[in-house]
């Protein structure tokens, strides 16, 4: 069963086509970064004007790929949820309309879902297993029971990793996206050049949530506070020491949660799921098995949301061509909710 999947819920305009879930016969991402680097963040209003110019093109060209016509694809899905709502809006309109046009199945498919099913395009792995997400606009520790099931433990209170490493990088002007340039800046340096602070979530019920605001302000705002006299305050230590505070963040509430549900599986997903020093740290967890996407499907690609398309379409799951677009997924900001497919 060949699904053709599309994702435009930030600035990737991409289009994947997937045979039964893992056989990738084609994946095509076309990146705006050009187009938003000189504003070092992504513009929501130039992301929805490329998608609408690129949509067509890329979809015709991942099919080119896959030596494929559309009449031989046997499923459409997009994703509808979370993300930036123009952005969400081409790709999810464009994919309701082409399957609707030729009568054939169409799946909504949920952003986040997709970077957890990411890990399944190139591994068989076993349910459950603790999810780990993390990306520009999210941070969720989960329980996970099958693909469209995920228990939320914990979230980002405040700001998600990627939007850290994409503030910091940005202030300090080191260049956009800011979290890949610092995972390679951060090679450079040293960790121990500044000791940026922990946050303590002390209230009940935090457990396995994180919080990245207070990180982003002390290296932005209160860098002399924490520096370390004897380091130079060189692009390569301010990347090093603050990497490795985000990641510390990010491993406690996770192990925590690894001991207290005795999973001993974690499978990650998302953009921040690229950066090396996570691999690093997870990798050296002798007990866990850590599985991590490689790394082009790690960030924002369509042959995520094909993949998990299939896996909705094979047990006859479907959507109806009136479904929205929806900035935003409830389930995600409440512990133990379970998010619905879009
Ligand atoms: O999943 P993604 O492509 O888009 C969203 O759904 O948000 O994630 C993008 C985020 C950006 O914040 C980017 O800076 C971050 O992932 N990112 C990284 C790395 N590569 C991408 N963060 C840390 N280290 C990396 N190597
Ligand atoms: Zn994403």
């Amino acid at each position: 069963m060949k699904v053709l999947g599309i994702e435009s819920s930030c600035d990737e305009t991409a289009a994947s086509i997937v045979e039964d879930g893992k056989t990738i016969l084609s994946n095509k991402v076309a990146t705006q970064i050009p187009f938003h680097e000189i504003y070092q963040g992504v513009v929501p209003e130039i992301a929805s004007r490329k998608h609408i110019e690129w949509i067509l093109p890329v979809v015709k060209e991942a099919l080119k790929d896959a030596n494929l016509t559309i009449q031989d694809v046997d499923g459409i899905a997009a994703t509808a949820c979370p993300g930036l709502m123009g952005s969400l809006l081409v790709g999810l309109t464009f994919a309701k309309t082409l399957a609707w046009s030729l009568q054939k199945p169409f799946i909504a498919v949920n952003h986040m879902l997709g970077h957890l099913y990411a890990a399944h395009l190139t591994e068989d792995i076993q349910y459950p297993y603790l999810g780990l997400l993390v990306s520009g606009g999210h941070s969720i520790i989960c329980k996970v029971h099958n693909f469209d099931d995920i228990e939320v433990l914990g979230t980002t209170i405040d700001d998600a990793p990627g939007e850290a490493f994409d503030k910091v990088a940005k202030f300090y002007q080191f260049g956009y996206p800011g979290g890949v340039i610092i995972d390679k800046l951060a090679k450079n340096g040293d960790p121990h050049a500044a000791n940026f602070p922990m946050p303590i979530i002390h209230n009940e019920g935090h457990t396995y949530d994180v919080s990245y605001s207070g990180l982003k302000t002390a290296v932005i705002n209160q860098t002399e506070l924490f520096w370390n006299p004897e380091y130079e305050k060189t692009p390569e230590n301010i990347a090093a020491a603050f990497q490795d505070r985000a990641v510390k963040i990010l491993l406690r509430p996770l192990l925590q949660a690894a001991r207290d549900t005795g999973l001993t599986t974690i499978v990650a997903g998302g953009g921040v799921a690229a950066n090396s020093l996570l691999r690093q740290k997870l990798a050296e967890q002798k007990d866990l098995t850590c599985i991590f996407p490689p790394l082009k499907f790690c960030t924002d690609n369509a042959a995520m949301i094909a993949g998990l398309g299939y896996q909705y379409l094979s047990r006859g799951i479907t959507s109806p061509y009136t479904v929205g677009a929806s900035p935003r997924v409830q389930g995600f900001s409440k512990k133990g909710r379970r998010p619905k497919k879009a």
